[in-house]
C-alpha cells in the first residue's frame, strides 16, 4: 500500500508569451517564454495522488467530479513519470504496475484564461513525482500537460526554453529568481469574465502558426531580444523595463491573434478600456508604474509594485464600480487610499460589475508537498467529498 501524496501548485502569468507550437504532440514551442509564479497561498491547484494494488484501474476526479483517465495528455504525463521512475530505479516493478488515484481541485475558475491548466498539470505531475520517488526535473513532464505548466513547476521568475532538439528533451524550465529576490513585486488580476474562453489555445496557436506572418516575424526578430531584455531587468529589478515589455508582448500577442485567419480574440472592450486606462495613468504618473497583460481571454493581470498598490485599487474600484464592494478584493490585504484628484479624470465611472472582482495575490513559491493531513483521498484511495 502507497501513502497518500498531497501537493499544491501555483498559476504563473507570462510577461514574455508561448504562442505557437512546432510539435503538437510533444507540446514543443516555437519560442522561448517567461513569467512570474503567483503565490499559492491565494491561488492553487490541489491534488492527492496515491497507488494500490486493490485498485482495478486508473482513476482521476477533477473538482469533484470524476473523468476519463484516458486523455492522451494525462495519460503521456503519468507514462513519462513512470519511465523515469524506472529510468532512476527509485521504486520496485510491483509499484509501477499498481494503478493509481488522483484527485485535484483549484481554488479558482477553470478555463477563465487563469492559467488553471498550467496550476493542475504542474501539480500533477510534482504529486506524481514524490509519489514514485522521481529526483531529477519534471518540467519537461509537466509541459505534456499543457505546455505553460512546465513555467508552474518553479517559484519566483521562470523561462521556459524552447529547445531544439526534435525529442523536446531541451524544452525545460530553468528559474530565473527566486521569489525572495523581488518581494515587493504584486499582481492584481481583474476578472472581467470567468466563462469558458471561445478559442482553445490549442486551436489558437495551430491557426496561428498556419496563418499568421506577424507570429513569423514575433519568433525571429522580437521575442528572443525581448526575453534577454526583460530577464536583465527582472535581475537589476528595472521595473520599468520589466513594465514596458510585458506590455509590448502582450499587445503582440493580441495582434497574433487577429493576424491569425480565421482571427482569434480574446480581449473585450472592458479589456481594452483596462488597457488605456493603464496607460492614462501611467503617463500622469511621469513613470511607468505599473504592467498589463492578458492571456487567452479577457482578465487583466497587472504587475506592480506593493507601494502602488491601494492608489491603483482606488483606481480600479473608481471606473469599475462594484454591486458587492466589500467583496471587490480578495487575496492580500492593502491599505486603503482615496483616489488623487487628477487620476480621477482619466475616465468617468463604468456601469456596475464590468469587473467581476480583484484577486490580489504577489509572487510566490513553486508546488509544496502538505504535510497536515489534508488529503482530498481518504484512506481507502476514494475522494474525500464523494
Ligand atoms: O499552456 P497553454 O496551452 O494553456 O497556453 C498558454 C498560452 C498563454 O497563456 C496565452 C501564454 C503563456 O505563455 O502562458
Amino acid at each position: 500500500m502507497s501513502e497518500i501524496i498531497t501537493v499544491i501548485a501555483p498559476v504563473n502569468i507570462a510577461v514574455i508569451k508561448y504562442w505557437g507550437k512546432r510539435d503538437e504532440d510533444l507540446i514543443l514551442p516555437l519560442n522561448d517564454s517567461v513569467s512570474a509564479t503567483l503565490d499559492t497561498s491565494i491561488m492553487c491547484a490541489k491534488t492527492s495522488v496515491c497507488a494500490r494494488p486493490e485498485f482495478k484501474e486508473d482513476g482521476i476526479w477533477l473538482n469533484g467530479k470524476k473523468e476519463s483517465f484516458y486523455s492522451p495528455r494525462l495519460q503521456n504525463c503519468l507514462r513519462e513519470i513512470k519511465a523515469r521512475a524506472a529510468a532512476e530505479k527509485s521504486v520496485n516493478e510491483d509499484f509501477l504496475q499498481w494503478k493509481v488515484h488522483v484527485c485535484s481541485e483549484n481554488n479558482f475558475p477553470t478555463a477563465a484564461g487563469l492559467a488553471s491548466s498550467a496550476a493542475g498539470y504542474a501539480c500533477l505531475v510534482t504529486a506524481l513525482a514524490k509519489l514514485y520517488k522521481v529526483k531529477s526535473d519534471v518540467s519537461s513532464i509537466a509541459r505534456l500537460g499543457s505546455g505553460s505548466a512546465c513555467r508552474s513547476v518553479y517559484g519566483g521568475f521562470v523561462r521556459w526554453h524552447a529547445g531544439t532538439n526534435p525529442d523536446g528533451s531541451d524544452s525545460v524550465a530553468t528559474q530565473i529568481a527566486d521569489q525572495a529576490h523581488w518581494p515587493e513585486m504584486q499582481a492584481l488580476i481583474l476578472v472581467a469574465g470567468d466563462t469558458k474562453k471561445k478559442t482553445s489555445s490549442t486551436v489558437g496557436m495551430r491557426i496561428a502558426v498556419e496563418t499568421s506572418e506577424l507570429l513569423k516575424h514575433r519568433i525571429k526578430h522580437c521575442v528572443p531580444q525581448r526575453t534577454e531584455e526583460i530577464i536583465q531587468a527582472i535581475k537589476e529589478k528595472d521595473f520599468p523595463k520589466f513594465a514596458e515589455i510585458t506590455m509590448k508582448d502582450s499587445n503582440q500577442f493580441h495582434a497574433v491573434g487577429l493576424d491569425s485567419y480565421p482571427p482569434c480574440v480574446y480581449m473585450t472592450d472592458v479589456s481594452h478600456l483596462v488597457s488605456y486606462v493603464i496607460h492614462k495613468y501611467n503617463e500622469i504618473s511621469g513613470s511607468i508604474k505599473v504592467a498589463y497583460t492578458f492571456d487567452a481571454g479577457p482578465n487583466a493581470c497587472l504587475y506592480l509594485l506593493e507601494k502602488d498598490v491601494p492608489q491603483v485599487i482606488s483606481l480600479i474600484k473608481h471606473i469599475f464600480p462594484s454591486s458587492n464592494p466589500d467583496k471587490f478584493v480578495t487575496g492580500l490585504q492593502s491599505k486603503e487610499e482615496p483616489l488623487s484628484p487628477v487620476f480621477m479624470s482619466i475616465c468617468e465611472p463604468q456601469k456596475q460589475d464590468l469587473i467581476k472582482y480583484v484577486i490580489h495575490t504577489k509572487v510566490g513559491d513553486g508546488p509544496t508537498e502538505i504535510t497536515d493531513g489534508s488529503h482530498l483521498l481518504n484512506e481507502a484511495g476514494l475522494p474525500k467529498a464523494e
